[in-house]
């Protein structure tokens, strides 16, 4: 059977866990060549375990991504599903410095990730970035998060435009049950996932493949840039 990712050569920063993981081993299962990347050994070492690629990159290291993607040589995909937490809670109180230090994990990791990988993806091949409701759910308490995610929301179409012969869109999920909850202890965390079920038209929270499907959906559909989809079960 002839995939749209077959033999397709995919790099999925930020892939050794939750939304990127589900992304990566969806997109393997269409007989994709994918390589995950992550910091964990153990993380890296259960992908690759389910017979996935790893590589253990930091990506705040610019230098390493840069080696990186040197190495990989010509891509057709890349997805970059980098998790960043810091910079939630309420203005009045947020620390800036915090806020600085989530632009580092979420926002410049992004931006390194996309520029170390830009000479090496095909004419034709696509970049998706993973940002998150905050960005637009005017949510008190996610300022922060939402200045984050929200930047990148408004690179995607300008970038769309510069890099012309590249797609780049973004999914902007709700909450998923994935290890960026894992700060809550189980029954904490479940019960959080309740009370947001309660403002979800769907009644849960998402799962990381719901997410990935949108990935795919995006990396595949060559009619589809400059994007940002929603995925959040109608919560925004
Ligand atoms: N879960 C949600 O409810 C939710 C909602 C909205 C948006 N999102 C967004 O979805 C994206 C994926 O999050 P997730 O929920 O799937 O979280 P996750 O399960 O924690 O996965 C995050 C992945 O990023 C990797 N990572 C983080 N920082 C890294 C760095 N500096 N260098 C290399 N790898 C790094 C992690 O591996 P290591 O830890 O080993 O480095 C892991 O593979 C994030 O951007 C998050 O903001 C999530």
């Amino acid at each position: 059977m002839t995939t749209t990712f077959q033999n397709k050569k995919i790099i999925v920063a930020g892939g050794s866990s939750g939304i990127g993981l589900a992304a990566a081993t969806q997109f393997a299962n269409q007989q994709a060549q994918v390589t995950v990347t992550g910091r964990n050994a153990d993380k890296l070492n259960e992908a690759k375990q389910a017979g996935l690629q790893t590589a253990a990159i930091d990506s705040t290291n610019r230098e390493a991504l840069d080696t990186f993607f040197k190495n990989q040589g010509p891509i057709d995909h890349l997805v970059i599903s980098l998790s960043g937490s810091k910079g939630i809670g309420n203005f009045a109180e947020l620390s800036l410095q915090v806020l600085r230090e989530g632009f580092e994990e979420k926002f410049f990791t992004n931006l390194n990730t996309i520029q170390a990988a830009l000479p090496y993806i095909n004419a034709g091949g696509s970049i998706t970035l993973v940002t998150a409701i905050s960005a637009t759910a005017q949510m008190p308490g996610t300022s922060g998060l939402g200045a984050i995610n929200g930047s990148l929301e408004i690179m995607v179409p300008v970038l769309a435009k510069e890099f012309a012969g590249i797609r780049i869109n973004a999914v902007s999920p709700g909450v998923v049950d994935t290890s960026w909850w894992d700060f809550l202890p189980e029954q904490n965390k479940q019960e959080t996932f309740k009370q947001y079920a309660t403002n979800i038209p769907v009644g849960r929270v998402g799962k990381p493949d719901e997410v990935a499907n949108v990935i795919l959906f995006l990396a595949g559909n060559e009619y589809m840039t400059g994007k940002v989809v929603g995925c959040d079960g109608g919560m925004a």
